[in-house]
């Protein structure tokens, strides 16, 4: 521990007084006549106290002290002022000059080492406590650090997470559309018409100008309308002739069990209503539940018609294709019955700008 004080002070009887008293007292003294050579011997030896005589020639003890509390390697030195005056104000000086205390003239020399020593303790303990409070500061910068490294490999994890999510969804419906085609490949008067359902879906969502979040849905619920046909015979569907009621009783759960078969999924969620209102007509004459057409989310409105489009374009055992110019026809003379106003405009207008019979796409592998 540094026990070393210096007293600036100009009274030679004063300075032997004190060293005496003091060095009695286990410290080491070292003196200096005036505030400069003070503060240059302050420099020199770094003690733990300064004694600050008050008046003192050339700086007086004020100035001083203020002098060696403006240099940084002295900023946090105690300084403990030593004076005769009396007057009022002197204690607020000393202190406002960056003294903690401050000492009477005369010394009483039976109390002086205790006052020395109780300054120096006072000063230990605000060191320890300043270094308990720098501690503190390593410490919680340390957590904050801890913290954030945490949060940070956390942020990383969940989008790892979340990317596996995706991937997942996407195994799931892949799967899903894989089994739906291969249903539909099976005949070969239905292959190809999910696709071709969902790119006429696409086609007339973006020329309706729905957002990316709309078209995704949209081709998700296309590309899966019909996976409950999975379910029904399909020597209904593709026998040749007209179904009875039975066979018709049969095809119409398809939507219901298409919208079961996926409910599970949550991610489907709007994507499981549309598949289960693809028949849902604008009248509310439609199966399973004759909805009011007003009542029925758009995207599924835009799967009715491409699904009926595409349906009527191909060719089946129990009947022959139409032209595309023909299929047009009927969407508008069933515009408000069966098929959403808006979106039998928008497959018309489509059409139109294309061509009306316009083959890409698929529609030339439709038998
Ligand atoms: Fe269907």
């Amino acid at each position: 521990m540094n026990r070393s004080i210096l007293q600036i002070e100009d009274n030679e009887a004063n300075r032997t007084l004190v060293r005496r008293v003091l060095e009695a007292r286990g410290y080491s003294v070292f003196d200096a006549e005036d505030g400069l050579s003070g503060i240059r011997k302050a420099q020199e030896i770094k003690p733990a106290l300064i004694l600050m005589d008050i008046n003192i020639p050339g700086l007086d003890g004020y100035e001083a002290a203020t002098r060696i509390k403006s240099i940084k390697e002295l900023e946090n030195t105690p300084i403990v002022a030593i004076t005769a005056s009396t007057m009022h104000g002197d204690r607020e000086r000393c202190l406002s000059a960056g003294c903690i205390g401050y000492i009477q003239k005369p010394i009483d020399i039976k109390r002086f080492p205790e006052q020395i020593d109780e300054f120096l303790s006072g000063r230990e303990e605000s060191l320890s406590l300043e270094e308990e409070r720098s501690h503190l500061k390593d410490y919680s910068h340390r957590l904050v650090t801890r913290l954030q490294e945490k949060v940070m490999s956390l942020e990383v994890k969940t989008q790892q997470l979340e990317a596996r999510e995706k991937e997942t969804e996407e195994i799931y419906l892949n799967v899903m559309a894989s089994l739906t085609k291969a249903m539909e490949e099976k005949d070969s008067y239905t292959a190809g018409h999910s696709d071709r359902v969902t790119y006429y879906s696409v086609e007339i969502g973006k020329f309706m100008e729905l957002g990316s979040d709309k078209i995704k849905v949209l081709t998700r619920a296309a590309k899966l309308h019909d996976i409950g046909k999975l379910v029904v015979d399909l020597s209904h569907i593709n026998k040749p002739g007209k179904l009875d009621e039975e066979e018709w009783e049969q095809m119409r759960r398809h939507p219901e069990v298409g919208a079961n078969i996926l409910g599970p999924l949550g991610f489907l969620k709007e994507e499981v209503e549309i598949i289960r209102s693809h028949h849902e007509r604008w009248d509310g004459t439609g199966y399973p539940n004759r909805v009011d057409g007003k009542k029925l989310n758009l995207l599924s409105c835009i799967v009715m018609a491409a699904d009926s489009y595409d349906a009527m374009v191909s060719n089946r055992r129990y009947r022959a294709r139409v032209s595309p110019k023909e299929a047009i026809a009927e969407l508008e003379r069933c515009k408000g019955s069966q098929y959403h106003p808006v979106v039998v405009d928008a497959f018309v207008e489509f059409m139109n700008r294309k061509g009306i019979d316009h083959r890409e796409h698929l529609l030339l592998s439709a038998p």
